[in-house]
């Protein structure tokens, strides 16, 4: 008997020792993390860091490097002991760890922190795993701010002093090895290593593709690179490291990127909640599934999505979009159904959790493949009613949300502009843990930059109720690349053609040193001198290379202009658009105030109107530079839920370059500039007088309105060609606005119009144009059309005028009032068309089946115009 009961014992003992054993081995032989910098081991949330220096570690080092220290961590995190020392490079250099071939998470922790003659706002470097670029060119400071200004613009919290980049791959090699290449001149660092076996059911290789009605995609992880993008724990609290213990991933919340925080509201409940398969417990933790985010007014049941998130994505990768979901509320099918949009297009229809995850408390995910064009660098998610349902409730539900990036040419990397360091406020000890991936889009992007500008916008008004010593002298807006190696550093930058193309060929953080500008330009050669602004002087000048650039140097005497100055970088260091002039780079060397920007071959609009031998503008040509204009100027209107009101519309700030595209330039006075008096006083100081909205001059209130009053000056300009404010002729003719309007109300505006556009215009846009001018000249603001109304109207003159263009040719007849209708005019119109020619269909743009070829430049509502005009013709066409 005793034999028995030992024998027993024996076994349990055993058995309690293997399991042990299994426990503890697969934790400890699996993950490598590696204390960078220090040859001393650090625990941190129950893990042991052994660092990188210290023998023994199954980590090779290739190539001498620095360690260094900071006493102080300028923050709270948990990883706070990991980020006390870096290991600094400035050559190449290779961690290669022994490991197993298998599934990983590498984790780069990157806190920054400058460490002797090492200043971390100028280092620069490029990593590689395995073969596989996983960043190039990157600025730990310039992401951190990037990152923390998208949060806190868009309602987040967030104070982030580190970066923590997640990168799954996979591989066969008995070894990883991560190589460090530092930027030619610069440096690269590293605070921590973090390597972490995942197993193989993180990832199934079918995928629901979106917009593919039902198709899949094969996401082929084993040759591609995934970066954690985002991962969110939707309507719930930051769900730490600690608390996912498997993968000790983070999970951030996710209310700062939803487009209308309130759209949803939070909901929890953690009873008895299970994963739906066996084979999820590794895709996220329980905790995920217990809080989710349901639609606050389901009785508002518009067509409209109501929740949304949005974020910011590198444009021109793939993106594995998943959603973590678990009916937490309905022990039923059919309760709640709901839409999933994945950047406007369809995902999934009639979603009912329930069913999808076999019942209520169910812990359940859906992958979605998309493909993020070039030109696209956002990637919205929403959740909302099913209309075609008979579902009794169409609730929408999400617990948790993740966004991997995947590679599509063995390089994840994204060149970002990086804007400037310096508006960035550090609220100290506030610090809201959000590691993921910050690497989003590099591109600086309509939504994001927007919001930026608002956040900017915000800011300045705060700081002009600080007292004048608190503000940061304009310098501090430029931290990125100290003296020391700027050469260095602008060569690199210019060497990064910007990936977005069209917009700016170089990324605007270049600085000049002031040698480089005096080569430019001769030394400031007055004989180079293109143009004079309010603030100062502007070159042409010839930066390395042979690129073209007009250089801005800034009178240093002048406040006013010092204070215009800084709002134009700031506003063109995060503005891009084809229509908007860009900003190379800058200099602030001895006091100078120097920007540098793309040349604009052509010069301004008036130069072309009049007081000079160049030959006159086509009547076309007019309205193409008109409506590039009215673009830009759209594009700062509304881009944002408050916009930017550019101030300065005249023909001398319409900038042309070889291909007479147009350019809205001169952001100085733009309206986070300077207080109202300063302005005034500006304006009229640089002859802007003759552009200036009278409402704003009685009510000094400024509104978008105020750029459409000044805009419909411009639009006389260009069909007068005359000065706006003319002294020397009679009284009632001087001011431009005034006299124009006086014809145009009596409908001849013919009268006064260029004597060289005579005849070569088609009468009825002629016509419809000083329609549009007059309708922006409008007494009061809110009787103007808005800036994409102009814009509208314009493309619409521009069609009609190139029909008569073609009618004139001899081809095909097809009469301007036969083809498109204003926006206003459309149902009066609409009978008149229909009756009026049946031949439009033979219109060049407008196929036979009613299809209609987007020109290159038209804008979306002319092809709805189009589109539905070509129904009305021909209505059996659809
Ligand atoms: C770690 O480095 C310090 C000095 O750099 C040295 O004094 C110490 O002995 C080293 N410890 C180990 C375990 O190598
Ligand atoms: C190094 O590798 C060996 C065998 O793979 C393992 O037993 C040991 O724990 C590793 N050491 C560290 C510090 O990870
Ligand atoms: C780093 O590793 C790569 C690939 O294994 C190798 O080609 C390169 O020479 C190594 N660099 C250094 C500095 O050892
Ligand atoms: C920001 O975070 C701090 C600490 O987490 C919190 O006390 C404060 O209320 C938050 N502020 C806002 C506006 O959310
Ligand atoms: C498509 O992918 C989903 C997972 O996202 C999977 O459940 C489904 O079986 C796949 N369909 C096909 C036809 O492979
Ligand atoms: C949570 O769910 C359970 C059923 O799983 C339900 O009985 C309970 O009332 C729910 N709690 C709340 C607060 O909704
Ligand atoms: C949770 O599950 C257990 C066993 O599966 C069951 O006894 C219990 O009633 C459940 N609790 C709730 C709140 O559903
Ligand atoms: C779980 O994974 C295994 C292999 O990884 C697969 O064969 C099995 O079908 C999966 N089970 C489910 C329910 O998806
Ligand atoms: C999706 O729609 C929104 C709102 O209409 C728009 O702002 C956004 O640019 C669209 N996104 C894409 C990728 O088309
Ligand atoms: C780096 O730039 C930031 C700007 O946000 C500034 O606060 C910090 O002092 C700079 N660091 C160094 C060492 O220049």
């Amino acid at each position: 008997m005793m034999k028995v009961q030992g024998m027993w014992g024996l076994c349990l003992v055993l058995l309690v020792i293997m399991f042990v054993y299994a426990v503890i081995g697969e934790a400890q032989i699996a993950s490598f993390l590696i204390n960078c910098g220090t040859n001393s081991t650090v625990n941190v949330d129950g893990r042991r860091w052994v660092g990188d220096s210290n023998p023994g570690n199954n980590v090779t080092l290739s190539s001498p490097s620095i360690e260094a220290s900071t006493a102080t961590f300028n923050g709270d995190s948990f990883y706070s002991p990991l980020y006390k020392t870096a290991r600094i490079f400035s050559d190449s250099l290779n961690y290669t760890i022994q490991g197993t071939p298998g599934n990983y998470f590498l984790r780069l922790h990157l806190y920054p922190f400058s460490f002797e003659k090492y200043n971390v706002n100028d280092s620069s470097f490029a990593v590689e795993a395995n073969g596989l670029t996983l960043v190039s060119e990157f600025n730990v400071p310039g992401e951190i701010l990037h990152k923390n200004t998208y949060l806190q613009n868009s309602g987040g919290n967030s104070s982030l002093s580190f970066l923590l980049k997640e990168f799954f791959f996979t591989t066969n090699a008995n070894s990883i090895v991560l190589e460090f290449h530092p930027t030619k001149g610069s440096f690269g660092f590293i605070n921590a290593i973090e390597i972490v076996p995942v197993d193989d059911k993180l990832f199934v290789d079918s995928v629901n593709k979106v917009g593919g009605n039902g198709g899949n995609s094969s996401l082929n992880l084993g040759r591609r690179g995934v970066e954690t993008m985002y991962r969110l724990n939707v309507g719930g609290a930051l769900i730490k490291p600690a608390q996912d213990l498997d993968l000790r991933r983070v999970w951030e919340v996710d209310s700062s990127y939803m487009i209308t925080a309130d759209a949803g509201s939070g909901i929890r409940n953690s009873s008895n909640i299970t994963y739906a398969s066996p084979n999820d417990t590794s895709v996220a933790p329980l905790l995920v599934y217990e809080t989710a985010r349901t639609m606050s007014n389901t009785q508002v049941m518009e067509k409209r999505f109501n929740m949304s998130w949005k974020f910011e994505v590198d444009p021109d990768f793939d993106y594995l979009v998943r959603l973590h979901f678990c009916e937490l509320v309905y022990d039923r099918a059919n309760q709640r159904t709901f839409r999933i949009y994945i950047n406007n297009r369809t995902a999934a229809n009639n979603f009912d959790i329930f069913v999808r995850a076999g019942g209520m408390n169910k812990a359940y995910h859906q992958d979605y493949f998309d493909m993020v064009s070039s030109d696209i660098s956002t990637l919205w998610i929403q959740l909302g009613p099913d209309t075609t349902t008979s579902a009794a409730e169409t609730d929408a539900l999400l617990n948790g949300l993740e966004i991997f990036k995947l590679s599509r040419n063995g390089n994840l990397a994204h060149l970002r502009p990086y804007g400037n360091l310096g508006e960035h406020k550090t609220s100290k000890g506030v610090i809201f843990w959000l590691g993921i991936g910050a690497g989003v889009a590099s591109v600086v992007v309509l939504t994001a930059v927007v919001i930026m500008i608002v956040c900017f916008c915000k800011k300045r008004r705060n700081k002009q109720n600080d007292t004048k010593e608190n503000l940061p002298g304009w310098r501090s807006l430029f931290l990125l690349g100290a003296a020391t190696n700027s050469t260095a550093n602008a060569k690199a930058s210019t060497e990064n053609q910007n990936p977005y193309g069209s917009v700016a060929t170089v990324r605007s953080r270049r600085r000049f040193t002031l040698a480089d500008i005096r080569s430019a330009t001769n030394n400031f050669d007055e004989g180079l001198v293109i143009g004079v602004g309010g603030f100062g002087k502007v070159f042409k000048g010839e930066i390395e290379g042979g690129t073209l650039a007009a250089i801005k140097r800034a009178n240093p005497q002048s406040q006013q202009g010092l204070a215009e100055f800084e709002t134009e970088i700031e506003m063109l260091s995060k503005l891009r658009h084809r229509h908007l002039v860009s900003m190379i780079g800058f200099c602030d060397e001895q006091n100078e105030m120097i920007l540098v920007y793309e040349y604009m071959a052509n010069g301004t609009l008036r130069s072309h109107l009049f007081g000079s031998d160049l030959p006159p503008l086509s009547w076309k040509q007019r309205l193409d530079v008109c409506i590039g204009a009215a673009r830009g100027l759209h594009y700062l209107h509304t881009g944002s839920e408050r916009g930017i009101i550019h101030r300065d519309v005249k023909t001398t700030n319409i900038l042309l370059d070889e291909d007479f595209v147009a350019k809205m330039a001169d952001f100085g006075l733009s309206k986070t500039g300077p207080s109202l008096e300063h302005t005034h006083v500006s304006t009229a100081v640089k002859g802007s007088f003759g552009y200036l909205d009278p409402e704003y001059f009685r009510r000094q209130q400024l509104t978008e309105k105020s750029d459409v009053y000044s805009f419909g000056v411009v639009l006389f300009e260009v069909v007068c060609a005359r000065a706006v404010i003319n002294p020397s002729l009679p009284k009632d003719q001087i001011n431009l606005a005034e006299w124009a309007m006086r014809w145009q109300r009596q409908r001849s505006l013919e009268t006064i119009i260029d004597p060289q556009l005579q005849g070569n215009y088609s009468p009825e846009s002629f016509m419809r144009f000083g329609e549009i001018a007059e309708k922006c000249l409008a007494d009061e603001g809110k009787s103007r059309p808005t800036m994409g109304e102009v814009l509208w109207h314009l493309e619409y003159v521009l069609q009609v005028h190139e029909a008569w263009l073609h009618g004139n040719a001899g081809e095909n007849s097809f009469s301007s009032s036969q083809a498109l209708r204003t926006l206003a005019d459309r149902q009066a119109e609409a009978q008149e068309v229909a009756i009026s020619n049946v031949e439009a269909c033979s219109e060049p743009k407008v196929k036979k089946d009613g299809e209609y070829t987007p020109g290159t430049d038209k804008s979306d509502a002319l092809v709805v115009g189009v589109d539905e005009f070509s129904q009305l013709v021909k209505p059996q066409g659809r």
